[in-house]
C-alpha cells in the first residue's frame, strides 16, 4: 500500500499561486518514492490549472475540497463530482472538520456525501476527529466511531478499498502546532482501523488510514513510520513547495 501524501491547501492561493506552488513542488520532488503518492487539495478555482499542471507528473494527482451530492442542478454555489473531474480531480474529500465545525455540516450529510461521491466515480478521503472538549471528556472513540460509520453508512461494502481512505484529524491538533503525541496517534488509528475491519472485513487492511494535524517537515518521518499510518494530510506546511517537498520525501 502507498503512503498518501496528501495537501489540503483550505482557502488559499489564488489561480497563479496555485499553479506556481505546484510546479516548484513537482521540481523539488523530481521522482516520487515507490511507496508514495502525492495529492494536492486546492481551492475549485484553481483545481484545473493544478491538474493540468501536474498532469504529466507520475504519482501526482489533485482533488476536490468539497463537492455536492447531485450531478448538476438548481443548487447556487455547489459544485458536483463530475464538475470536479473535468477539473482533472480524482479525489474529493469529505468531512473535515472545518466543514463539520465551521459550516455546520452533519454526520448524515457527510455520509451521503461521501457515498455520492464513491458512486461518481472519485476516490474519498473521509475526515474524523475529536474535539479537545471530546478528547478531555474520554470521548474520542466514541466520536470516532460515530464520524467513521455514519459517514461510511452508504459506501457500498464490495468497494476497492483503493477508493476510500480516513483521515484521522483530532481537531485541537489542526493549525495549532500542536501535534498528536505517537502513542495518540497510533492509539486512534488502531482504533480506526478495528472500526473498518467491523464494516469491510479483511479488505480493510488496504484501507488508507492518514493522520493529519501540525504535520511538518520535522515530525513528518515519525508520523509516517507510526503503527496504522498510511500517509498524511497537511494544511499549513503544504502550502509552501520546500516544506511540502521536505514531507513527501521524509
Ligand atoms: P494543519 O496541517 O495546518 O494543522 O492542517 C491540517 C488540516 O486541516 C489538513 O486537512
Amino acid at each position: 500500500m502507498k503512503k498518501l501524501m496528501a495537501a489540503n491547501w483550505k482557502m488559499f492561493k489564488t489561480w497563479d499561486e496555485a499553479v506556481i506552488t505546484a510546479r516548484k513542488l513537482a521540481e523539488l520532488v523530481g521522482t516520487v518514492p515507490d511507496d508514495r503518492e502525492v495529492l494536492i487539495f486546492p481551492s475549485f478555482t484553481s483545481l484545473k490549472g493544478v491538474s493540468k499542471e501536474l498532469a504529466s507528473k507520475s504519482s501526482f494527482s489533485t482533488g476536490g475540497q468539497d463537492f455536492y451530492t447531485e450531478e448538476q442542478g438548481a443548487f447556487t454555489g455547489e459544485i458536483s463530482p463530475k464538475m470536479l473531474k473535468s477539473c482533472g480531480a480524482v479525489f474529493g474529500l469529505t468531512g473535515h472538520s472545518e466543514r463539520r465545525h465551521v459550516l455546520g455540516e452533519t454526520d448524515e450529510f457527510i455520509g451521503k456525501k461521501t457515498a455520492y461521491g464513491i458512486e461518481a466515480g472519485l476516490k474519498v478521503v473521509l475526515c474524523v476527529g475529536e474535539l479537545i472538549e471530546e478528547r478531555k471528556a474520554g470521548k474520542v472513540e466514541e466520536v470516532v466511531d460515530r464520524q467513521i460509520r455514519e459517514g461510511l453508512k452508504d459506501v457500498p461494502r464490495d468497494i476497492d478499498p483503493e477508493r476510500i481512505s480516513v483521515a484521522y484529524e483530532p481537531v485541537w491538533a489542526i493549525g495549532t502546532g500542536e501535534v498528536a503525541g505517537p502513542e495518540e496517534i497510533v492509539e486512534a488509528h488502531g482504533f480506526c482501523r478495528k472500526i473498518l475491519q467491523d464494516i469491510f472485513g479483511e479488505k480493510a487492511n488496504e484501507i488508507r488510514i492518514l493522520y493529519g494535524g501540525s504535520v511538518k517537515p520535522d515530525n513528518c518521518s515519525q508520523i509516517i513510520s507510526l503503527d496504522n499510518v498510511d500517509g498524511v494530510l497537511v494544511g499549513g506546511a503544504s502550502l509552501e513547495g520546500e516544506s511540502f517537498s521536505k514531507i513527501v520525501l521524509a
